[in-house]
């Protein structure tokens, strides 16, 4: 007797099974399971895979697109010039609002687990302290990290480094940093000792906006690799956007990545926020502006995809939908090869899980914790292809939601035809 079972589940590899939860964890996965549900849920042979992961968004800023003013040359600095006026207005309630509608928004598409940046250089913390409730008060819907975030500098803001240090004290998960920002080059090197400094003090993992610039003259991530070397802290270093990997040339490119996989690295590219704030300055030909995700993955460097923001002074547009940022990796990365389809799924589940430190619960396994997400797609090739509804979403074992898919109807010749896009399955069956 299970508290829940999910029956005929297509799993990544193709394998039908039955899923019996017990509680908020697996109790079993097999073909054909004994026993009953107190509820059940038919996957009707359709994908269920472990939950997409957000790795890297801002919740404190999340949903304020158009609250100062819309940018209207959609760039870095103009988001950047409206923050700073939005943020003045910032209320613990204000932020607690946003937050947790955008955690519904992300959670109901299938993203169970979410790392957020938050703004620290703020000495009142009014976002941070919001988000730690939120974190405690959404526990039902995503597993929340935070990550103290100084947005305008740790050293280039008055006592950023205090502020970053009473983040961690107050309780973030993760400590940030932003070195490219920073005045001076020496400054910024400077703030990647202190992020680390503060992370070994306080074991915490970290994930620093870092090189988020079209310049191929900022190179801080091989600082962090330096770094983390240097601290022995290989698998908790994560630098996000390294945008400018996108400019530099190949040989210094690929001197690096040796440096990253010795250092075990984590990078996180968001394609939303990178394809649309990159290649600014740019006449023809643009630059992508993306990071190098398809050749750090090859060189066995472990990449996850992030979608950043959703509607704020940054990124007008969004839903918290992974499958549109891992959509927008494949086609900027150019992973449309058979084989590679699978590995962007990868950048939205498991590498994400991995950046996060949370493999160890992460998976449809017995014994893990119980989350997953059933598809309207047969395989994760076409759940991408489709950008597929997340029929089902289970959290902690309960179904925190579920969407109707479309109902696509053709008339012809006075007949309705029900047609689904689901090429995929079909040729399977026939074959
Ligand atoms: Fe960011």
């Amino acid at each position: 007797m299970y508290d829940l079972l999910i029956t005929n589940a297509r799993l990544r590899d193709g394998q039908l099974v039955d899923i019996g939860i017990q509680g908020e964890r697996i109790a079993a996965v097999a073909p054909g399971l004994l026993g009953e549900g107190a509820r059940t849920v038919d996957a009707r042979g359709l994908l269920v895979s472990p939950p997409l992961i957000e790795p890297h968004c801002h919740l404190d800023a999340v949903l304020t697109e158009g609250d100062a003013g819309h940018n209207e040359s959609g760039t870095l600095l103009e988001g950047i010039q409206r923050w700073s006026v939005r943020k003045q207005s910032l209320t613990h309630e204000d932020v607690k609002r946003r937050a947790v509608e955008g955690i519904k928004w992300y959670a109901s598409q299938g993203a169970l687990y979410i790392r957020s940046h938050v703004d620290v250089c703020d000495p009142s913390f009014t976002a941070l302290k919001a988000l730690l409730e939120v974190k405690e008060e959404c526990r039902d819907l995503v597993d929340l990290q935070l990550v103290a975030f100084p947005q305008e500098g740790i050293l280039s803001y008055p006592q950023g480094e205090e502020l970053m240090e009473e983040a961690l004290r107050l309780g973030v998960d993760v400590v940030g940093a932003i070195p490219h920002y920073e005045i001076t080059r020496e400054m910024g090197v400077e703030s990647i000792h202190i992020a680390f400094r503060l992370a070994e003090k306080y074991d915490r993992p970290i994930d620093a906006h870092c090189d988020e610039t079209d310049d191929d003259q900022s190179r801080f991530v091989e600082v962090m690799a330096a770094e983390t070397l240097a601290r022995g802290m290989q698998g908790r270093v994560t630098a996000s956007h390294t945008t400018a990997m996108h400019s530099y040339s190949n040989a210094y490119a690929f001197k690096l990545f040796g440096w990253l996989k010795r250092a075990e690295m984590h990078i996180i590219a968001n394609p939303p926020d990178n394809i649309i704030l990159q290649g600014r300055f740019d006449s023809y030909p643009k630059r992508r502006g993306m990071t190098r995700v398809k050749e750090l993955l090859e060189y066995g460097i472990n990449v996850a995809v992030g979608h950043d923001s959703v509607m704020d002074p940054w990124y007008p547009l969004g839903t918290g939908n992974m499958l549109h940022a891992a959509f927008l990796a494949l086609h900027i990365a150019q992973m449309s090869g058979y084989e590679e389809v699978p590995r962007v799924w990868d950048l939205v589940t498991e590498n994400a899980a991995r950046v996060m430190e949370v493999t160890e619960d992460y998976g449809i396994q017995p014994g893990k914790q119980a989350d997953l997400v059933l598809f309207d797609a047969p395989t994760d090739r076409d759940a991408l292809r489709t950008l597929a509804t997340p029929l089902v979403c289970v959290k902690r074992g309960r179904v925190i939601s579920e969407t109707t898919a479309p109902r696509v109807r053709v008339f012809r010749g006075g007949q309705a035809e029900e047609i689904r896009y689901q090429q995929e399955r079909i040729r399977g069956e026939s074959g």
